[in-house]
């Protein structure tokens, strides 16, 4: 069952589709509720990315993450935005071995989470996938270039497309994509020239990250611009150092409560006369007196 009912205020997938070579389309990744209220009225996509195996859960690389994961952190994001597109990645082993393991699983992503699109990693090799996905009515958004999935083939984290006699591979890998019916497509670390050649060559928009800014539009992860994880890679620009700021609230906490400072007064309830209890506290968002 569908977690939410389709939201007519959402960007829709050919809104996203449409906005080839106009403003630069703003994409950021959520994994929860809270983080997704906070940056829908900014992005017009905000992707499940099967990273958060590593930058929520910690592992190595993102080849951890389960089906089950992506959609309990989907329906999340789902219930916290209101306005953006929401895209969940497939992860590792739910979509390679064939078109109709891709489709059950990916259908079943799509029900249970109420995203309106999955995305998937792979060029040729996934067209034949990609076009049954489409045909049969779920959106794809594609990603070429860096692919983490395919860590231990790359044998690292590494770029894409420095040297020419690589760009011709990839170019084919967009074209594929196009042919297969992707929506967009993100180009995750690739050399810049090339990532501004697929951008020129393909008419649905590129997603670029650790790209080139002549992409249609720019993703990164979420916590890596907020100063939330250790050693970011080279392309990621901080914009704001929370994982500071949270270390020097816990700190200012620990003082606190070490010399009892907190709580106050006003942080405690007071006993009342009689058994019925007729102020309910205010606990939570969403269950407040
Ligand atoms: O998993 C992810 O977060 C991604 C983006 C970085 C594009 O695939």
């Amino acid at each position: 069952m569908s977690a939410n009912p389709p939201d007519e205020a959402r960007l829709t997938v050919p809104q996203i589709a449409a906005r080839k070579g106009d403003a630069p389309l703003v994409c950021l990744t959520a994994y929860h509720a809270p983080m997704a209220r906070l940056l829908d009225d900014h992005a017009d996509m905000l992707l499940v990315g099967d990273s958060l195996a590593m930058v929520l859960y910690g592992f190595d690389t993102t080849l951890a993450a389960t089906p089950d994961m992506m959609i309990a952190h989907a329906r999340a994001v789902m219930r916290g935005s209101s306005r953006a597109l929401v895209a969940v990645d497939m992860p590792f082993g739910s979509y390679e071995e064939s078109p109709a393991q891709a489709f059950r699983n990916a259908a079943r992503m799509l029900a249970e989470s109420g995203c309106q699109a999955v995305k998937l990693e792979g060029g040729r090799r996934m067209a034949e996938t990609i076009g049954h996905l489409v045909e049969n009515g779920i959106p794809v958004l594609g990603h070429i270039g860096l692919t983490p999935q395919s860590v231990h083939r790359m044998g690292g984290f590494k770029v894409q497309g420095k040297r020419r006699a690589q760009w011709a591979a990839l170019e084919d890998d967009a074209d594929a994509l196009v042919e297969a019916g992707c929506f967009a497509l993100v180009l995750e670390g690739m050399a810049a020239e090339l990532a501004a050649r697929i951008t020129a060559r393909i008419p649905i928009p590129t997603i670029g990250i650790g790209a080139s800014p002549a992409c249609d539009g720019q993703i990164l992860v979420a916590e890596d611009m907020l100063g939330l994880t250790d050693s970011p890679p080279r392309f990621v620009k901080t914009f704001a150092d929370l994982g500071a700021e949270i270390a020097a609230a816990a700190q200012s906490y620990a003082e606190d409560v070490r010399a009892r400072r907190f709580p106050e007064d006003k942080h405690t309830y007071a006993a009342q006369e009689g058994d019925d209890d007729k102020s309910p506290l205010p606990w939570r968002r969403g269950r407040r007196a």
